[in-house]
């Protein structure tokens, strides 16, 4: 079968490669054996291939094969397993999901109900159970819908916009944060009374403090770090949360040391990369969440383009493009 492989870290661009490799064997008693059809290309693939996540460490002899979810059909089951061969489902947090099958664990596979695309199936795990995590950390932080204001920065990628209607739909004010004044519009296509700055111009934070309308900032959302992660953790509020779950820029974040003991600042992070550890009936719930979003609000699972894996150059070059509508997919048909 074919699969997506690398040998060493580097530009995915240049170190990703098509390889033949065996297909997997028979699942075990509570294993899935997935014929994949699409996955998504998220930014999380592209920093563990170019080895942004554990510096220095060297890839496995014999290669990487990237991929953590993904959709597909059933191919076999284990004798454990109620799915039947045929059934459409998706999975994470899987292996090796770049390639044309995978054997996946029963309990991280989910079937999919016909009102659900394939599309909006490829996407179905990492993405909204990181707005799941986003969401429950605004739960628990000090904010109350109402009374404080909660900031998303790069407002307008996937797992933002699928935070930023739940938030909205739970009663919380939201002001988005885009880096292009072109990002202000495409949002607002989205969501019509949203607030959104631009950082491309000098002085957007007067107007973020503009749009808080006097409440205080009470937790920035922040997959951005650099500069816009310091400048917002310096509007936040009285014991303010910057909740961290991402690193696009790829600058460190620096904030000035007594804000902490002034502000009774709170800087942490979540990462869908310790969900799978989380209790049966959490990610149950999360699971819910997820398959209730994908059939009610498919619009916010657009697809920029799919590729084919023969292409996967040109597919890894399009999710890293500025200005993308949607998610970049992996097709192996
Ligand atoms: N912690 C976790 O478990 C977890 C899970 C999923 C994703 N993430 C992280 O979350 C981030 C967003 O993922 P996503 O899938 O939602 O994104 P996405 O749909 O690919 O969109 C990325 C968004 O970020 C903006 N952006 C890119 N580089 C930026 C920069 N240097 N400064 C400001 N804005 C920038 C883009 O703006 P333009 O429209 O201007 O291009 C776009 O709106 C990524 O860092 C990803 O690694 C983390």
């Amino acid at each position: 079968m074919r699969t997506i492989l690398y040998l060493d870290h580097g530009k995915p661009e240049e170190v990703l490669q098509v390889a033949e490799v065996d297909a997997p064997a028979s699942p075990g008693p509570c294993e899935v054996l997935v014929r994949v059809l699409l996955r998504p290309v998220h930014h999380g693939d592209l920093l563990n291939i170019s080895g942004r996540y554990r510096p220095g460490a060297a890839v496995p002899q014999g290669g990487a094969r990237p991929g953590l979810e993904g959709f597909g059909i059933v191919e076999q089951a284990g004798e454990c397993v109620h799915l039947k061969p045929g059934t459409r489902v998706a999975f994470f947090p899987g292996a090796a999901a770049w390639g044309e099958k995978t054997l996946v664990p029963a309990e991280y596979v989910t079937e999919i109900p016909d009102g659900v695309s394939d599309e909006a199936a490829a996407q179905l795990h990492v993405t909204p159970l990181t707005t799941a995590l986003l969401l429950r950390a605004v739960e628990a932080s000090a904010a109350k819908a109402g009374h404080d204001v909660i900031v998303l920065t790069a407002a307008g990628g996937a797992v933002a916009r699928l935070t930023i209607s739940l938030l909205l739909e739970r009663g919380y004010d939201v002001i988005g944060v885009v880096r292009r004044e072109a990002g202000v519009n495409e949002l607002n296509m989205v969501f019509p009374d949203l607030p959104v700055i631009s950082t491309e111009r000098e002085g957007w934070q007067q107007k973020l403090i503009a749009a808080a309308a006097g409440q205080p900032i009470g937790v920035v959302l922040d997959p951005v770090g650099g500069e816009t992660a310091g400048a917002m953790a310096q509007l936040l509020g009285q014991g303010g949360n910057l909740i961290v779950y991402g690193n696009l820029s790829g600058d460190p974040v620096s904030v000035p040391g007594l804000l902490f003991p002034t502000r009774d600042l709170h800087i942490c992070g979540v990462t869908v990369g310790r969900w799978a550890a989380l209790p049966a009936e959490v990610r149950k719930a999360d699971i819910r969440l997820a398959l209730e979003l994908a059939e009610q609000k498919a619009d916010l699972f657009p697809v920029e383009a799919t590729y084919d894996l023969a292409d996967i150059g040109k597919a890894v070059a399009h999710a890293e493009a500025p200005g993308r509508a949607g998610m970049v997919l992996l097709a192996s048909r």
